[in-house]
Parts: C-alpha cells; structure tokens; sequence
C-alpha cells in the first residue's frame, strides 16, 4: 500500500482523486487537508479516516469529533501535516499561488509529488524543478495536456515540438464584443469539463492555456515557440508531440479528469480502469486559436520564461477572477487587469520562495489598485 496524502480534498481534483483511489485500491489516505468546506471534509474523515488532516481555519469541531486524527491549520499546518503523514504519494489540488508551498513541501518529505496545481511552476518552476531534482523525488503533473505529454514521451527521441489542447471554454462561439460583457453563469457553463470556478473562468479567458504553456516550459523544457496550442471542441484530442521526420503523435480520450490523476498515481503502470470509446465515432479535429479572442494567451507566451512576470500574471488573474465572481468587474477586463499588474511588475528572476512570495503579494496590492481605476 502506498501512503497518499492529498491537498484539496474537497475540490474537483480532490474529490475526483478519492474516487480513483477507490478503484487503484493500493492506495492508503493517510492525510488530507481542505481550505473552508468542513461539511464535505467532514464525510471525507469519517470515510477515508486518515491518521492527519489539516484546513486552513482551525476546526474546533472536526477536533473534538475526530479524537483519533491528529489537525493542523493554516498553510503552515498544511507543510506540518506533510511532514508529520510522511506519505509516499503527495496529490497537490490546491488552487491559486499559496500551492507553491506544499508542492516545496511535499518534494521534501514524499517521493512523488502528483501535480494539478499549475500555479505552483508558474510561479517557482525554476526552483521546484531543482527541489525535485536535489531530494531524487518524482514530479509527474495530473493537467491532461500535460499528462498527455508525459505520456507521449517515454522515450529517448525528444520531439521537436509539442502541443497542447484547449477547448474554447465556454464562450468559444461569442463574438469579441459579446464576451466582453459576458455573465458568471454564461462563462461558468464548460463544454466539455467539469471543474472548480477558477479553472472554468481561466478556460473562458483562455488564461489557463497560458498557465499550460507556462507549464509545459518547465516539464518539458520547451521554448514557448515549440509550444503549439490549438483548439480541440470535444476535448478528445488533449495534446501531442511532432518529430523531425514529420510523425505526430497524439494523446486521446475521453475528457474525465480522473483518468491523468489515476496515471500520475500508478505511474508507471496503468492501474486504473475505464471504458474506452469507439475510435469511429470520434470527431478528430484541430483549429488554430484566434489570439484577437484570446489575447490572454498570446501576453503568457510572451512572458513564458520571465519569472516576475509569469507570478504577476497568476496573481492578477486571482484578484480579477474573484472580482469577476463577486460581478464588480466585466469578463472583459480580467485582460485588462492581468496586462496592466504585468507592464507595472519589472523583469526578475526571484532567487528563493521568499522573493517569490513578495514579488505574489506586491503584484496582488498593484491589482487591487488597478480594479479601482477600471
Ligand atoms: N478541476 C480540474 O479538472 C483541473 C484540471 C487540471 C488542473 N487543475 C488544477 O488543479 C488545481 C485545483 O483545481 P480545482 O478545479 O480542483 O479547484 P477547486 O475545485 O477550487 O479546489 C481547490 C481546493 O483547494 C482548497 N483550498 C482553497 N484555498 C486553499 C488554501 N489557501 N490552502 C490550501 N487549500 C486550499 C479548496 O478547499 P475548500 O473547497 O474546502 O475551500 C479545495 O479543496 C488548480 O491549480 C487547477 O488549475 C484542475
């Protein structure tokens, strides 16, 4: 049995990850944190009854009625839980930057580190790569274009090029002008994936394919320019990689994120099990992204590689996504924020997690100011 911990339980990936552990079934929940739903958490000890947990607010509660889990709290109690569950397995699906840490911490004190938590190399690729590689522990990401890729790769012929899938989110048919004004519940209204509010927004602005790119650059060690993104409906076709001699290879299948998770936690074995659709009913079609539409894109692969501005980028996203929830500002000025945190924020390589930490919270108070002048 291997000792799995998971940060964010109660979200998508979170929830997901405990249904495919139920399948895997040589998996043992040893610690699981979430951030302020204690009602699921709640299901989730008595189900999983794990000897650790940890949320970001104390829960007098949950202590009193789970006697024999030892809690921690706060983002610190999170790293003190990793610590103190030793796991073998670490599934990061926290959301937002605050996932740098864990994934730092679970490189530390675990031997696989299961990445959704994207912000976390956006934010400190550079230092979580060398983390993984000075502690010998594995880094394999749960995203599906990545996991895709991952799994296209194990060989020793490095592809020229790679790309990644995006499926147009849900205003993918609006005009330029109609998605400016778009509502919370227009964007929310995924096509093809069933996923926490951030990421289906991020889908909308296609942020989060900028994230994947910025992504992708770290695992793979790609330029931005061979990093190919092109629109794919249905969401079959999650990602491939092009070789020299003309071959392209491509990842497909269904769009359930349970299947990358179960990947990154059996690799390098395919331990879980799933029906597989019928190849000729597959529509197999690829389009090129429209940047006028998605200009959000376009700005994160000019960024790709400049840390101070990949970090500015993801926090302004946040604050704006979280302004966009609360309907104070348009779905069209989430672009306009992230551009401006960006120009503001100057050109850095952050030495260690404290700078990054500081150059997180200055881009997040340059965002404040700047929703106040939309
Ligand atoms: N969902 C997907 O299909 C998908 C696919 C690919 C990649 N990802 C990536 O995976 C990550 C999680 O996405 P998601 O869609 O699962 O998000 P989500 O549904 O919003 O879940 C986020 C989880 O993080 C917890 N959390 C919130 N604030 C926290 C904090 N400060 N410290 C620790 N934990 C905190 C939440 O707890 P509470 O809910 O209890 O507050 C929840 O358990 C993101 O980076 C996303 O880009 C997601």
């Amino acid at each position: 049995m291997k000792r799995l911990a998971i940060i964010g339980s109660t979200g998508s990936i979170g929830r997901q990850t405990l249904e495919v552990v139920k399948d895997l079934k040589n998996h043992k929940v040893v610690a699981l944190s979430c951030g302020h739903n204690f009602s699921l958490f709640r299901k989730q000890l008595l189900e999983y009854k794990p000897d650790y947990a940890a949320a970001i607010r104390k829960t007098e509660e949950l202590e009193r009625d789970f006697p024999e889990i030892t809690f921690f709290s706060g983002a610190e109690g999170i790293e003190e839980m990793l610590e103190a569950a030793t796991p073998d397995v670490v599934v990061n699906g926290a959301s937002g930057a605050i996932g740098l840490r864990y994934s730092l911490k679970a490189l530390e004190v675990s031997r696989r580190l299961c990445l959704a938590n994207k912000e976390s190399l956006v934010c400190g690729g550079k230092l979580l790569i060398k983390r993984a590689v000075e502690k010998g522990a594995e880094l394999i990401p749960v995203d599906s274009e990545h996991s895709a890729i991952f799994q296209l790769m194990r060989g020793k012929d490095k592809p020229e090029k790679i790309f990644i899938t995006a499926s147009g989110g849900a205003l993918r048919d609006y005009s330029i002008e109609k998605m400016y004004n778009a509502s919370l519940k227009e964007v929310l209204r995924h096509p093809t994936w069933s996923m926490g509010n951030r990421i289906t927004i991020d889908s909308a602005t296609m942020v989060n394919k900028g994230l994947e790119v910025i992504e992708a650059h770290y695992l793979f060690e790609y330029d931005e320019e061979d990093i190919l993104t092109y629109i794919c409906k249905n969401s079959l076709i999650h990602g491939g990689v092009i070789y020299s001699d003309g071959v392209i290879k491509m990842h497909l299948g269904k769009p359930d994120m349970k299947i990358p998770i179960a990947y990154a936690l059996s690799y390098p074995k395919r331990g879980y099990h799933s029906d597989y659709m019928n190849i000729v009913e597959m529509s197999l079609m690829l389009e090129e992204i429209d940047y006028r539409k998605y200009p959000a894109l376009e700005l994160a692969r000019e960024i790709t590689g400049i840390s101070s501005k990949q970090i500015a980028y993801n926090a302004a996203d946040e604050i704006a996504v979280k302004y966009f929830e609360k309907g104070a500002i348009h779905f069209g000025e989430i672009f306009k924020l992230i551009k401006r945190v960006v120009e503001l924020i100057p050109e850095t390589d952050p030495r260690d997690f404290d700078e990054i930490v500081e150059i997180d919270r200055y881009s997040r108070e340059l965002a404040e100011k700047e929703v106040a002048k939309l």
